[in-house]
C-alpha cells in the first residue's frame, strides 16, 4: 500500500506529517511519489484562518470524489481542522474514511488497521495519553530537520484558534530531545529548528531537566538550557527555533546568543500590531515598549540579529490611525521580513464575539501597504550587506535558475551564487554579497 500526505499550514504541521510518514513506513506502507499513485491519501489540515480551512475542505472533497475512479483508495484527514470540526467534518466530506486530531497521530497505524477490518468513518480526537515518543522518526538523508520540543499553547490570544485545537502546553523531556538531535546529527543533519507554538515557554509547565542537574554554563531557564545542550551536540552547526514571544527574550537568551556559536542570529518574533490599544485587545501580554525592549536587549548582545515577524491587519475595531501606528513601529524595529495576514474570525475565540468591522477591501489595502513597506525596507536592509561575506549552507540548485545555486545565511536569508567545482549540498561556504533584492541576496563564493 502506498501513501501520500498533503500538508497545509505551519512548520509544526510539516513536522507532524514527516513523523506520520515514518510511522506509516514502519507499519509496512510505502511512500508514493505523487498523490495519483497513492492508495492512501492523508490531508494534514490547518485552522488558523478561514481560508486555510476552505483549502483543506476543497482538497478533501476532490480526493473523496476521486474514489469513484479509485474505489480502493482511502482518504483521511489529520490535524487542527479535525480537532475543531470533529464529527461535523464527516458531514462536510461524507466519503472521508478517517479523521485524527492533533494529539492522536501515533494511533494512525492502528486506525488504518481498524478501517481495513471494515470500520467506517473513524474519528479520534482524544487529548489524553498521546505517545509523543512514537513521533520522533525522521527520513534519512536530510541536511536540516525540524524537532518538536513543545506541544500546544496556553497563551490564549483573543484571535487565535491554536490553544483550542492544539491543547495544553506540554514540553518534551530535555534528554529525549537531545537523543533525537544526536541521532539526527549522526545521520548527517547539520541544522535543526526547534519547534513550539510559543517555544520559549519550554519547560515552564512541566519539568524537563532532572532537579539536581546543572547546565555547563550555569543557565537556569529551561529553554536556554535546551539551546545550550542542542548547540553542544557534535555535528550540529546551526540551531534555530520558532516561534518566539517578547517575554522569552531574556538576558539569558541574549547571553546564549552571544556564547553559543551554533545558535543562529535570527528571531521570528510575531508582533501582530504596533498599537497598544489593539495589542491589549488581542491579549498579547506585551505593549509596543516591551517588544522594543526585548529587541534591544538581544540586539545589544548580537548586533547582526535578523528579526522577522507576523502582523494581523483589520483586527476588530482597528482604526486607520492604529494601523498607521503599526506601520511606524515596523519601521522603528526594522524588520528583515514580515508575514501579513488579514484578520479572520475563528469560531469560539474571544475576538469572534466582536464585530468583524474592518471591511475586506480595507484589510486588503492595509495588507498591501505593509507588504510594500516591507519590500522597500527589506531591500534597504539587504543592500547594507553588499560587500560583506556571509556563511551560507548550500542547499542546491536555485529555484528560479538551475545554473545558479542557493543556500541560507545564518540570519536565514536566501543567498544565490554560482557553484564552483567541488561545492556540495550541505557545505558551509563563504559568499561575498554583490547584489541585494528584498528577499534574496546574490554573491560569489570566496576562496579559502
Ligand atoms: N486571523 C488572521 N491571522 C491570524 N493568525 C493567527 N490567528 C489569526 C486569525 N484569526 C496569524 C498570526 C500568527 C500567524 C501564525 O497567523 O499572525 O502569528
Ligand atoms: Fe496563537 Fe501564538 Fe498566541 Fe499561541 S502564542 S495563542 S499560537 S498567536
Amino acid at each position: 500500500m502506498k501513501f501520500f500526505i498533503k500538508t497545509y499550514g505551519c512548520q509544526m504541521n510539516v513536522r507532524d506529517s514527516q513523523s506520520v510518514e515514518v510511522l506509516l513506513e514502519r507499519h509496512g506502507l510505502e511512500r508514493a511519489r505523487s498523490e495519483a499513485q497513492a492508495d492512501l491519501i492523508i490531508v494534514n489540515t490547518c485552522s488558523v484562518r478561514g481560508k486555510a480551512e476552505d483549502k483543506a475542505i476543497g482538497k478533501l472533497g476532490i480526493l473523496a470524489a476521486s474514489k469513484r475512479e479509485h474505489p480502493e483508495r482511502l482518504v483521511g484527514a489529520m490535524g487542527c481542522m479535525v480537532q475543531r470540526l470533529r464529527e461535523s467534518l464527516f458531514e462536510r466530506v461524507p466519503k472521508l474514511d478517517f479523521a485524527v486530531g492533533t494529539r492522536r497521530f501515533a494511533s494512525i497505524p492502528a486506525i488504518l488497521d481498524f478501517i481495513q477490518s471494515g470500520q467506517k468513518h473513524v474519528l479520534d480526537v482524544g487529548t489524553e495519553d498521546e505517545n509523543f515518543e512514537a513521533l520522533t522518526g525522521h527520513e534519512e538523508g536530510a541536511l536540516s530537520a525540524f524537532v518538536n520540543v513543545l506541544f500546544g499553547c496556553d497563551r490564549r490570544c483573543a484571535y487565535c484558534i491554536v490553544p483550542d485545537v492544539r491543547g495544553r502546553e506540554w514540553s518534551r523531556p530535555g534528554e529525549s530531545i537531545v537523543q533525537e538531535v544526536t541521532s539526527l546529527a549522526r545521520s548527517g543533519v547539520k541544522e535543526v529548528t526547534l519547534l513550539g507554538q510559543s517555544v520559549m515557554m519550554y519547560g515552564r509547565r512541566n519539568p524537563v531537566w532532572p532537579d539536581e542537574s546543572r547546565s555547563p554554563r550555569g543557565f537556569v531557564e529551561p529553554f536556554i538550557r535546551l539551546l545550550e545542550a542542542v548547540c553542544g551536540i557534535e555535528g550540529i552547526r546551526r540551531v534555530r527555533f520558532t516561534s518566539s514571544h517578547p517575554s522569552g527574550c531574556t538576558a539569558e537568551l541574549a547571553e546564549a546568543m552571544k556564547a553559543l556559536p551554533a545558535l543562529c542570529p535570527h528571531l521570528h518574533l510575531p508582533l501582530q500590531s504596533g498599537s497598544d490599544r489593539v495589542l491589549k485587545r488581542m491579549r498579547r501580554g506585551y505593549l509596543s515598549a516591551d517588544y522594543r525592549a526585548a529587541v534591544e536587549r538581544l540586539r545589544d548582545a548580537v548586533p547582526e540579529l535578523a528579526i522577522t515577524t507576523d502582523i494581523i491587519v483589520g483586527f476588530p475595531s482597528e482604526t486607520a490611525a492604529e494601523f498607521e501606528e503599526t506601520r511606524t513601529f515596523m519601521e522603528t524595529i526594522g524588520f528583515d521580513n514580515a508575514f501579513v495576514f488579514k484578520y479572520s474570525p475563528r469560531p469560539g475565540t474571544p475576538a469572534a464575539a466582536w464585530e468583524d468591522d474592518v471591511s475586506d477591501d480595507e484589510k486588503l489595502r492595509r495588507n498591501k501597504v505593509l507588504l510594500d513597506d516591507q519590500d522597500q525596507r527589506g531591500r534597504r536592509l539587504n543592500e547594507q550587506l553588499v560587500g560583506n561575506v556571509v556563511e551560507v549552507m548550500v542547499e542546491g540548485e536555485s529555484l528560479r535558475n538551475s545554473a545558479r545555486w542557493s543556500g541560507r545565511s545564518r540570519t536565514n536569508k536566501i543567498v544565490v551564487f554560482d557553484p564552483v567545482p567541488g561545492c556540495e549540498v550541505g557545505d558551509l561556504i563563504r559568499v561575498r554579497i554583490d547584489r541585494a533584492m528584498p528577499q534574496t541576496l546574490y554573491g560569489s563564493i570566496e576562496k579559502g
